[in-house]
């Protein structure tokens, strides 16, 4: 497929702006699936995420949409042509960041939802600067607009103070009526480049996630960067140089739909002999066995925030909850597992997890998806002891803290983050006190676009000692004195010499900063004109003449409107 009719592009949002609902209506309208499917939310595959309303898992489809793109064409100039476009969901939620900056590396471009009513949240503004960090062309859609209290102008004008983006290129939709939709494909295709790969480079395939099919085995979801991959290939894991046989490869249409080969800018899946998911490491670079290439970028590691044990209902069920769990973390890369004995509970597993939904989410699946039975512990945060005897641990289980009367705990630390919250002013008294309820601590306050108290000053420009009102400006007082001497360095190279001397002088009030002469001359326009020619002469005065009208005379002194030009190139 030409990469320059490929686009691959995210939805991002804040949780229930819609997201989910524009994915399928954008799926319906390029016939993906059937209008009315009887499944709302396509993409949300888990029982979960359909139970709580929530997307935990980024999803990839792919699209086919045709589209008359000047200056793109399938061989026929008057005819649409076939764009393959891939949708990548993305977790709407804080705990699931790990799986957006993962989703949002193999795009070029994200539709940034907004609720025409709420306006940005805090997600909102999350996820735009993790599209914004990634370098993807940003198109805001105002979705919801159907909503009796829905106000898009104040959405654009947020839009706009916030994250500076053009209110002219909002779209505005309702995923519900469906209103404005039509306008969603066509800016995804204008206005997102396509990706940047090239197909005769050699292979470079970026590994963005992996689940375990009870049929299929491993099916690892990928984006690929450069080169063409095709079934029966042998490839090679630059994390761990394992190689393995492409089985099946395919693009996900959005079921697994085999096509024997992808190439450079296509998203698609692959099934290797990868026997565990452990195998298939979230943001590995993939290559063709016997070539050497430059690992691609790989994904900031997660980091687990939240640390609790997970232990069977039952002492004997441990063999199957190992079991569960396996197969779970299978899909979900971002939980750390480590094995722990507690001497209530038995053999059990300490977990790492991104937040506290992601710590229920992780327990919901495994108790629908895998039928574990679980007690969970209290959740804790991770600490840091330091002991009499000079050794400094990190705690993920209050059970672990020493108890040894020679290990005496003489400090200990607690994790905290540094948080820049946005908030309209009238709430700022609520949350004031949410944080200092946390032990927060205020650093700083301000307002956005605010004035500031500043040290100003008129810089004057006199020539002959006549202030020009034209060239005056307003600058800070410490840089008064470098743009005067520059503004007058620069009149002295642009205005000509005339028949008596120009004084150029800055100043501030009445003190001259800076101060420049261009001393008399008479010219004469005719001295070059010898004999007696009368029409070469009226030439010559004729162009003189011409000259004079692109001058301003400011007291008596004629500046070429070329000085002032100059002059706004000086700040
Ligand atoms: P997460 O997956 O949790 O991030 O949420 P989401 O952003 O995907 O939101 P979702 O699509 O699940 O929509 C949230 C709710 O808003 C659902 O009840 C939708 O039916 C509703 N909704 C979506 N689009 C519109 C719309 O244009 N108008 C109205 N009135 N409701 C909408």
């Amino acid at each position: 497929y030409p990469i320059e009719k490929i686009r691959n592009f995210s939805i991002i949002a804040h949780v229930d702006h819609g997201k989910s609902t524009l994915a399928d209506r954008l799926l319906e309208l390029t016939g993906t699936i059937k209008r009315g499917h009887g499944q709302p939310q396509y993409l949300d595959k888990l029982q979960v995420e359909r139970e709580r309303g929530i997307t935990v898992k980024a999803q990839t489809a792919t699209m086919f949409h045709k589209y008359k793109l000047h200056g793109c064409n399938d061989g026929n100039i008057d005819e649409p042509s076939t764009f393959l476009l891939n949708l990548i969901d993305t977790p709407g939620h804080v705990d699931f960041s790990y799986e957006v900056s993962r989703s949002l590396a193999a795009c070029q471009g994200a539709l940034l939802v907004v609720d025409a009513a709420q306006g940005v949240q805090a997600q909102t503004v999350a996820n735009f600067y993790l599209a914004f960090e990634s370098n993807l062309t940003i198109i805001p859609v105002i979705n919801k607009i159907d909503q009796p209290t829905a106000d898009p102008d104040r959405v654009k004008a947020q839009l706009k103070s916030m994250f500076d983006l053009d209110p002219s290129d909002a779209l505005l939709t309702s995923a519900k009526t469906g209103q404005g939709l039509e306008h969603v494909l066509p800016a995804v295709i204008e206005r997102i480049p396509p990706p940047p790969g090239s197909s005769s480079s050699p292979l470079r395939m970026l590994l963005l996630d992996s689940y375990y099919d009870e049929y299929k085995g491993v099916i690892c979801h990928v984006a690929v960067v450069d080169g063409a991959l095709r079934k029966g290939d042998k490839i090679s894991s630059a994390a761990t140089g394992q190689a393995y046989e492409v089985l099946d490869i395919g693009i996900m249409h959005p079921e697994l739909t085999p096509t024997g080969v992808l190439l450079s800018g296509q998203v698609g899946y692959v099934v290797t002999g990868m026997r565990s998911t452990k195998e298939a490491r979230i943001g590995d670079t993939l290559y063709h066995t016997r070539t050497t290439v430059e690992p691609l970028p790989g994904f900031k590691p997660a980091k687990h925030m939240v640390f609790s044990g997970l232990y069977p209902a039952d002492g004997s069920d441990f063999d199957a909850l190992n079991h569960a769990i396996e197969r779970l973390t299978c899909n979900d890369a971002s939980v750390s597992i480590t094995k722990e004995t507690s001497t209530a509970l038995g053999l059990g597993f300490r977990c790492g997890f991104l937040g506290l939904l992601h710590m229920d989410v992780f327990h919901q699946r495994l108790e629908q998806e895998h039928e574990a039975h679980v007690i969970s512990t209290v959740p804790t945060v991770p600490y840091i002891f330091e002991y009499s005897d000079g050794s400094k641990v990190e705690v993920q289980n209050p059970a672990a803290l020493s108890s040894d009367p020679k290990k005496r705990v003489i400090a200990c630390w607690e994790p905290t983050v540094i948080a820049t919250i946005i908030i309209p002013s009238e709430y700022v008294g609520p949350v004031i006190t949410l944080c200092s309820e946390r032990r927060g601590q205020q650093l700083e306050y301000s307002f956005i676009d605010r004035y500031q108290q500043s040290d100003l000053v008129k810089l004057d420009i006199l020539l002959n000692g006549k202030p020009v009102d034209a060239m005056a400006t307003i600058v800070h007082s410490l840089k008064a004195q470098r743009v005067g001497r520059e503004l007058v360095d620069k009149l002295k190279k642009f205005i000509d010499r005339q028949m008596f001397e120009i004084i150029i002088q800055a100043a501030i009030g009445s003190k001259v900063i800076a101060r420049e002469t261009i001393s008399a001359m008479r010219k004469n326009v005719l001295a070059k004109c010898y004999g007696g020619d009368v029409t070469r002469k009226r030439k010559l005065l004729e162009k003189q003449k011409e000259g004079k009208k692109r001058m301003k005379r400011v007291g008596s002194v004629d500046i070429p409107q070329e000085a002032f030009h100059q002059l706004l190139k000086v700040s």
